[in-house]
This record gives C-alpha cells, structure tokens and sequence, in this order.
C-alpha cells in the first residue's frame, strides 16, 4: 500500500489493522513513553500518525504536537477524537518539504513504523533526507520499523539497511527493543492472561530481548548537522570504497527515569514546562 487512494480505502472504516489497544500497540507506546519518562518537548511532530494513539501519547510530553499521515480519513478520525493534538493531511515527503513546516523549530520528530510503506530505495532515502531538514539542531528524533519477516503490503527493513538508510542523516544515539517476537509459548500464555497483565509481561519479555531477535526496533537520532557537507562526503567515500563507517554517538543526552528514559540536553525545556512554542500553526482553524 502506498497510494493516498488505497491508504484512505484502508482506512475506510476505524481501526482498520483491529490493532488498537492489542499488547502490541500498548507495548510500543508504554516502552516509548517509558523512554520519555522526563522528557520535555515543545513542540512534536508525528509523521504518519494513522489515527493518533500514538501522537496522544506524545502529547503528554510536549506543549505543543502536530501529526500529519497520508490519509485523511484517519486525520479526521484522529483530530475527532485528539483534539489536544493539531492534525493534517499530508505525504511524508511533501509534509517534510513544507516551508511553513520547515521552519517550525521541532524538538522532537517522530516517523514510528511508516516508512517501510516506501517500496523503494529512492524514496526511503528520499524521505530520511527530507525529515533530516525538520527540527531545531537539538531535534530529538524516534524512528521505529519492523526489522524481521515478510510482509503482503510493505518492504521490511534489517537492522542493517535501516541503519545504512539513516547513517548519512542521522546519528543513532539509541537503539532498543521496541515488540520483541515470542516463543509459541509465550504466545499461548499471552492468550489467556488478562490484557493488562499481558501488556507487561510482553514489555518485560520484550525488555530482555536484543534489537537483533526483535521485530519491531526503536531508535533515536540527532541529525547529523553537517549532513550534505563534509560528514555526507565522509560516508560516500567510505561506501565507495566499501567500508562500513563506524562512528563514536555523540554525547547521550542523558538517561533520566525508569528503563532508561531519555532525557533532552539540560537546560530550561528538560526541567519545566514552557510556553507554547512560537510560531504560527499551518492548520486552518475554522
Ligand atoms: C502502521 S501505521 C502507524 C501509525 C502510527 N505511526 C503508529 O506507530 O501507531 C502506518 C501509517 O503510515 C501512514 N502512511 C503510509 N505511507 C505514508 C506516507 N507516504 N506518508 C504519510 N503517511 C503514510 C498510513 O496511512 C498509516 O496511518
């Protein structure tokens, strides 16, 4: 699926995946909130945000958040049932292109598991690029995708080509378990405990598990500042020559509360809630 046509024939009636509130969707949202325990945003974007949940979800941590997805059936449901949240239609790659959306001053950018809907190459790359161009220079990025098996309807990625796909972007500061795959077992045992007893046994499970036996992976990111100069050229050339550049992450801003929750660098926005970010907002009010 990769067409707004059939994205808004997928979304033709709510919850098309029969998705929201499975252990799967809470387990990504709770570990991504976890992560975020004590972080302040000021203003958040989510891009292919389907119906919302997991823009609400982030909402909690910034004063201000937006969520554009390719479908307007899911906005109009989203905005509908978020109202906390500014929501629009748009195409990853032309939201992420937008002028008045370029400069709005991000501090948290999130892409959670859309961009294994591009099936091709150019146009994953295509997209990294243009989301490498949103944000203040301290944006916090997420990134989420599923790294193992096979799909009907998208093209996933490794763990390999997704990090090769960002390297030239984005340096990955993180990366974690985000829905781990399970044993038949596990399975089974997951069927007949209660949902939210559920939920945190697949988190713990999940939490024991390496990114590498995972399905789904977290990242986070801070845009490479140089991207298109001199650290672009520096990772062409070691392609080229069919090196894999490894690179020292850049200082972690640093790990605040429970399991490792990320918290932005110091300064006033990571220890108190400030005004709306300034700006105007590119979504008409009536
Ligand atoms: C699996 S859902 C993920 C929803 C949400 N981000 C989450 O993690 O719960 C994928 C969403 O990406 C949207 N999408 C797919 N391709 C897109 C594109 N090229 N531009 C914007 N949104 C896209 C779909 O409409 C769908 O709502």
């Amino acid at each position: 699926m990769e067409s707004r046509e059939e994205w808004e024939r997928w979304y033709a009636s709510p919850n098309p995946w029969g998705n929201e509130g499975s252990l799967e969707d809470r387990v990504r949202i709770g570990t991504l909130s976890a992560r975020l325990e004590r972080a302040r945003f000021q203003l958040a974007l989510d891009l292919g945000c389907g119906e919302g949940v997991m823009s609400h979800a982030l909402s909690r941590r910034a004063e201000r958040t937006m969520g554009f997805d390719i479908s307007q059936r899911a906005i109009e449901r989203a905005q509908a049932r978020f109202p906390d949240v500014e929501f629009g239609q748009g195409e990853i790659r032309e939201v992420a292109r937008r002028p008045d959306i370029v400069r709005l001053p991000f501090d948290f950018v999130c892409a959670a598991e859309v961009l294994y809907y591009l099936q091709r190459d150019e146009d994953r790359l295509d997209a990294v690029q243009a989301i490498s161009g949103l944000g203040a220079p301290h944006c916090l990025f997420f990134f989420s995708v599923i790294v193992r098996g096979d799909s009907k309807y998208r093209r996933y990625f490794t763990l390999d080509s997704f990090l090769e796909l960002i390297d030239p972007y984005f340096n990955v500061i993180d990366s974690f378990p985000f829905v781990a795959l399970r044993p038949m077992w596990l399975d089974g045992m997951l069927r007949i405990l209660p949902a939210d007893i559920g939920v945190r046994v697949l988190r713990r499970w999940t939490q024991t598990r390496t990114v590498e036996s995972c399905k789904h992976v977290g990242f986070f990111a801070l845009k490479r500042q140089a991207a298109g100069s001199s650290t672009r050229r520096l990772h062409e050339g070691a392609a080229s020559h069919g090196e894999r550049r490894v690179e020292a992450p850049l200082p972690l801003a640093r790990l605040g509360g429970g399991e490792g929750s990320l918290t932005p660098a110091p300064g006033p926005s990571a220890t108190r809630r400030t005004p709306r970010a300034a700006g105007p907002s590119p979504f008409p009010r009536a």
